[in-house]
């Protein structure tokens, strides 16, 4: 163990809470496997280091000082366009990451390798080449989705892309079981941005030496494949990273009270499996009638709530100003409305029956994990993808699409989904989670790949690579 821990592994995050937690999940992994960790980070949505002392962090600056912050102006706020934010990102930080990761292997000691977000893309890889650094590639997303973004050429010559209303149910032959309205595409002012973005994003993976994966192989097999035929590179899914033990300590509590009082206070005192937890995850925005709806949906199902809504997801308000008078009186202990809870100890807590989520691919991994059934409304990209996988391949939930997402329905949906025991929900999604947690023991294939994955990355002889 001593001998490895100077072997060190730097680590380059996309700075979006969906990205960023899995990437301090698997750099918790590589810790407990003896290597220390260094993470590069932007200095547009800085974390904060002291929760988690094991690892260095080093702030990457993108401008210099006395000039305008291009990432400071309207488009990184909540709901933007995240096409045109990710391409200023990669624009921004090209040049400050490459004299960072210079900086970082000067001083000397053996960098295996570096691990980067996939949405970095390729010129992440060329320039570690040519500082002489190995790459793997962090994908956060599934290996279903990664299919369908690598098959984006494709689904544009067949007249797909872009979506067509008039197709939206049509089967995507080429990618079963998905149909057209399940492809990974964002609203954006750029399309051609997207495209530029995911193929880079593929190509990068190409070039990597090999891509780890936070899903695991008995929940996406073919996907797997699929990507292994298409990327030619080592592939290592040895998800779900939040599972895996580690050496780090627990988190520091919430500034924000609210997860002391939530988990101990209002679902403590909840009946078993009552609770539908409801969280559309970091980034997803919501329009002020849908928020309307779901408000009602809720209040009139009758069934215990929690539901995050973070500042500023509702376009157009702060908080939950916009809700009708009397509104917060009128559910009483019925519900609880937060703005940010701890989602895995949410999601493990034995009160919660349902999860209504945006379908984010550690959403979805985590509810699996604890055997918690779904209720998805996609908003964009991979969380298309998810659903069909979640209602029609792993029958783990139900769907609620987005533009069904009126009271009525909702409450139909929500009370199903709640009484859904008798109709094998359950029973899948117990078999699911055994699975998750099979693969995971001794002989399971995510242990057995991260074992090759350490085999992997030890292996890399940075001399021999530096061109
Ligand atoms: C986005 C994409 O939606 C996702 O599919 C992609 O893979 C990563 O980027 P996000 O929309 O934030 O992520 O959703 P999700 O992937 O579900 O990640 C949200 C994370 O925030 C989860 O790890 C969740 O546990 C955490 N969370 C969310 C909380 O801890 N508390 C909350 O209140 C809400």
């Amino acid at each position: 163990m001593e001998e490895r821990r100077v072997k060190r592994i730097i680590m380059f995050p996309l700075p979006f809470t969906g990205h960023f937690n899995p990437m301090i999940e698997l750099a918790g992994i590589f810790h407990n496997r003896g290597f220390s960790v260094t993470i590069l980070h932007t200095s547009f949505n800085f974390p904060d280091p002291s929760r988690h002392p094991q690892f260095t962090f080093r702030t990457i600056t993108h401008k210099n000082e006395g000039e305008e912050d291009p990432l400071s102006q309207s488009e990184t706020s909540s709901g933007k366009d995240l096409v045109v934010l990710i391409s200023l990102l990669k624009q921004c930080y090209t040049e400050p990451f490459r004299q960072s990761l210079a900086e970082e292997v000067g001083e000397g000691g053996t960098v295996c390798c570096l691990v980067s977000d996939a949405l970095w893309g390729r010129n992440t890889e060329i320039v570690a080449k040519e500082i002489g650094v190995r790459t793997m590639v962090m994908r956060t997303s599934g290996a279903a989705t990664f299919c369908a973004y690598t098959a984006f050429p494709l689904l544009i010559d067949k007249g797909y892309l872009p979506i067509q209303g008039s197709r939206l149910d049509e089967l995507v032959t080429e990618l079963p079981p998905l149909k057209v309205k399940d492809l990974p595409v964002i609203k954006t002012k750029e399309p051609e941005g997207l495209n530029r973005i995911l193929n880079d994003m593929v190509e990068g993976a190409k070039l990597s030496s090999g891509v780890v994966w936070n899903t695991f192989e008995d929940l996406e097999r073919h996907s797997l494949m699929d990507c292994r035929s298409k990327l030619q590179v080592p592939l290592f899914p040895i998800g779900p990273f939040h599972k895996h033990r580690t050496d780090l300590p627990p988190k520091p509590k919430n500034k924000d009270k609210d997860d002391d009082e939530i988990l101990t206070d209002w679902l403590n005192k909840q009946a078993p499996q009552s609770v539908v937890y409801v969280s559309f995850g970091s980034l997803a925005a919501i329009e002020e009638n849908e928020f309307f709806e779901i408000a009602w949906g809720l209040r009139n199902s009758e069934l215990p709530f929690l539901w995050v809504v973070r500042p500023g997801m509702v376009r157009g308000t702060e908080w939950l100003e916009s809700l009708p008078c009397g509104f917060l009186e009128n559910i009483g202990h019925q519900g609880k409305i937060v703005k940010w809870v701890n989602q895995l100890e949410t999601l493990a807590h034995p009160a919660v029956g349902a999860f209504w989520t945006h379908c984010g691919w550690n959403s979805t991994i985590e509810s699996i994990c604890e055997g918690v059934p779904m209720i998805c409304t996609p908003c964009f990209s991979d969380q298309h993808v998810n659903p069909r996988y979640i209602v029609d391949v792993w029958r783990v939930g139900m769907m609620l699409e987005r533009c069904k997402m009126e009271r009525t329905e909702i409450e139909k949906v929500v009370t199903s989904v709640m009484m859904e025991n008798g109709a094998g929900l359950t029973e899948m999604c117990l078999e699911l989670k055994e699975k998750a947690n099979v693969c995971l023991s001794e002989d399971g294939s995510s242990s057995k790949y991260l074992d090759k994955l350490v085999s992997h990355v030890l292996s890399f002889d940075s001399s021999a690579f530096a061109s």
